[in-house]
């Protein structure tokens, strides 16, 4: 198969509440924009616990609230090779980016970050996890993700322009 020209991985602890949610926004963005041939999503997990697992009911249902389907992603756990496979690795919050840092072989090539850092006017820089939490938390983590993924096909669409 042809490399992509940019490959985007969303991460977060369990794979089955934030980091799918950005998957899947990210993933109807990149459609939009006509983009989908040159841009590659996906999303994992730091931890292992929901390893082969749909996404959490309460996130399915939020995004398909808003016309997006999550059901056909499956959990897995963040690997070696994913930190040269992809250009952009993307942390929900700073205790999986310290370790996605921590993490890091030494052949890492990806730029590792906070997605929330891609928002300038996010009035916060972590995507709270919602696991213990009610439905609102799926709610407020669609909308800072939504806000932020704009922003990051922003920062895309320059990278595709500059032949990067
Ligand atoms: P996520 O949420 O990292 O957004 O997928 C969580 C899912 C599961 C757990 C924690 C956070 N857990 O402890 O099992």
């Amino acid at each position: 198969m042809e490399k992509q020209k940019i490959a985007v991985l969303f991460v977060c602890l369990g794979n089955i509440c934030r980091s799918p949610t950005a998957e899947g926004i990210f993933r109807r963005k990149v459609k939009e924009a006509g983009l989908d041939a040159e841009v590659l999503i996906d999303s994992c997990g730091t931890g292992s616990w929901h390893i082969g697992n749909p996404p959490d009911e309460r996130a399915l249902a939020y995004a398909a609230t808003q016309g997006i389907d999550l059901s056909g992603l499956r959990a897995r756990k963040l690997s070696a090779a994913d930190y040269s496979r992809f250009d952009y690795v993307i942390a929900m919050d700073m205790r999986n980016l310290k370790t996605i840092k921590a993490r890091a072989p030494k052949s890492a090539t990806a730029r590792i970050s906070l997605l929330l850092d891609f928002d300038p006017h996010s009035p916060t820089r972590e995507v709270p996890d919602p696991y213990y939490g009610g439905e609102d938390g799926f709610r407020r983590v669609y909308t800072l993700v939504n806000n932020a993924c704009d922003r990051l096909l922003d920062d895309i669409r320059k990278r595709l322009e500059r032949g990067a």
